[in-house]
């Protein structure tokens, strides 16, 4: 299928909230109520962005803002909480615009120092997605979700002050090692 360019812009809650949450329960397993989206947003509008073609929403990412703490340095993180691409537009670059997008205005606007997620260990598709991307697995999180699947923890520095010791001080107390 032959699609226009998607358009990258911010959620905007009044307009895109039904069709956000619509692709959160066909295409994913974590499902939220209408509350947390708005929420989210209204904490980090820049990490909470649509992908738009033709006027419809065909995918978006939400992210939030955490802070952690080591004995001398505070890092900031963005962490992915949820993106997802329709199944009918996947494979096109959509995910890749959305995660880097996010990236840019965590990093720009909120000046964060390196980006988070956790994923499926079984989730191929968004592991290969994030790899391409620069992430790396940090480590692994025994029986992350409701039906016991673990997940990976998964992470990409933005800044020169997210050194491996400091991102092992704070993340790296969540995960177990894998090989
Ligand atoms: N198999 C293998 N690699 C894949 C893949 C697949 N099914 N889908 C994406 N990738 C990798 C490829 O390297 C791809 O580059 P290529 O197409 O040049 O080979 C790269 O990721 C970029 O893919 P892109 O087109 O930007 O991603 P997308 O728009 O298809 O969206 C997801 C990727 C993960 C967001 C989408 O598959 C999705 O919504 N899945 C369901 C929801 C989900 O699992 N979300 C993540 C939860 S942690």
């Amino acid at each position: 299928m032959e699609i226009s360019r998607p358009k990258i812009r911010r959620f905007d809650p009044s307009a895109d909230l039904n069709s956000v949450v619509k692709l959160n329960r066909v295409f994913l397993p974590e499902n939220y109520p209408s509350y947390f989206f708005v929420e989210n947003y209204r904490r980090c509008p820049e990490g909470f962005l649509v992908a738009e073609v033709e006027g419809r929403v065909v995918g978006y990412i939400m992210c939030r803002i955490e802070t952690a703490f080591t004995e001398d340095e505070t890092i900031k993180m963005g962490h992915v909480l949820s993106v997802a691409v329709d199944k009918d537009y996947r494979r096109r670059g959509i995910g890749t615009q959305l995660m880097l997008q996010a990236e840019e205005n965590l990093t720009r606007d909120r000046g964060i120092d390196l980006m988070y997620l956790e994923v499926r260990v079984s989730n191929e598709p968004a592991i290969s997605l994030y790899k391409k991307l620069g992430y790396a697995i940090l480590g692994m999180i025994p029986r992350y979700y409701a039906d016991g699947e673990d997940a990976y923890l998964m992470y990409k520095p933005t800044s020169e002050a997210a050194a491996r010791d400091a991102i092992m001080d704070t993340l790296g107390r969540r995960v177990r090692q894998v090989n």
